[in-house]
């Protein structure tokens, strides 16, 4: 028996199936994954030899559910046919209560928000349990998500948070990015130049974060010298409400995902 089938062969099937076989966290044979499109069956056959890929279905021993969410209703039913007795959902918008009701009491369900990045293993996701999850339960999908990069547990209601946070963060940091490199051009930078700055800039910035350890504040503090060029530059994002922009886009986001999941 495949022991984690995967429904949904597309753009965050392919970052789960290339990050469980890069982690070694399962062998090829032990992955399936389930794609009504021979196209794109035939791909996943090239580009992931071993792993069992099927056009309807086949027995697991656990699924993820990565379908967009108006095939969730189909999508769940591949997962109980497979007879599996965990789930993790990464369909944005569906509730846990809708999952449940779909799949049945046997199956543990879990649901998991990640984000674009998980297609280079660099994503971040938030994972939320139902009702009949354990312990072990919840060990078990941080291990698969993590092949997808950072996993944070919360509980559901935060999901609209986070979808508002990490799910829609990277489309602001690629907005600043543009900002940036337009502002080197305007400044009579090469634009090759300026992305290649403004790229790394963003890169360099965040490894620092991650790697160090040290809080945004004190990092920001130590590029600003009094009276120098950086301190120049943040009292105009200020005066221009560079922080309660922020602060206001990731309300927005999370709003429309509430009304989202109201709606659907
Ligand atoms: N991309 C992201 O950054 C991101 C972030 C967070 C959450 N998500 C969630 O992740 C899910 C997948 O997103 P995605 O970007 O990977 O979408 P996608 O590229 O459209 O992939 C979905 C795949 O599932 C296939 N499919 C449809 N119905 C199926 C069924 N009944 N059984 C098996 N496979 C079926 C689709 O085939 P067809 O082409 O034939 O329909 C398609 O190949 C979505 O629910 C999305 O909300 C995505």
């Amino acid at each position: 028996m495949t022991r984690l089938v995967v429904v949904g062969g597309g753009r965050m099937g392919h970052a789960l199936l290339g990050g469980l076989l890069r982690s070694g966290w399962a062998a090829p044979g032990e992955l399936g994954v389930v794609e009504p499109l021979a196209s794109v069956r035939s791909g996943l056959v090239k580009r992931y030899p071993g792993v069992v890929v099927s056009e309807t279905g086949l027995a697991a021993e656990s699924a993820v559910l990565a379908v967009k969410p108006a095939d969730a209703r189909a999508g769940c039913r591949t997962v109980s046919d497979s007879g599996c007795r965990r789930a993790i959902s990464i369909m944005a918008g569906v509730k846990i209560a809708q999952l449940e009701t779909w799949l049945g009491r046997d199956v543990a369900v879990l649901r998991a928000m990640p984000n674009t990045p998980a297609v280079l293993g660099a994503g971040a996701s938030a994972l939320a349990g139902g009702t009949s999850v354990t312990e072990s339960d919840f060990t078990w999908a941080e291990e698969v998500l993590s092949s997808l990069g950072v996993v944070a547990r919360l509980p559901e209601y935060q999901l609209d948070a986070v979808t508002g946070l990490s799910g829609s963060g990277p489309a602001y940091v690629f907005l600043l990015a543009e900002a940036l490199v337009d502002a080197g051009v305007n400044e009579g930078l090469d634009r090759e130049v300026s992305r290649l700055l403004a790229v790394q800039t963003l890169l360099g910035s965040a490894r620092l974060l991650a790697e160090t350890g040290d809080s945004p504040e004190t990092l920001r503090a130590a590029v600003t010298s009094p009276g120098g060029t950086t301190a120049a530059g943040l009292r105009v994002l200020e005066a221009h409400g560079f922080r309660s922009s922020v602060l206001e886009a990731v309300a927005a986001a999370a709003d429309r995902s509430r009304e989202i999941s109201r709606t659907e």
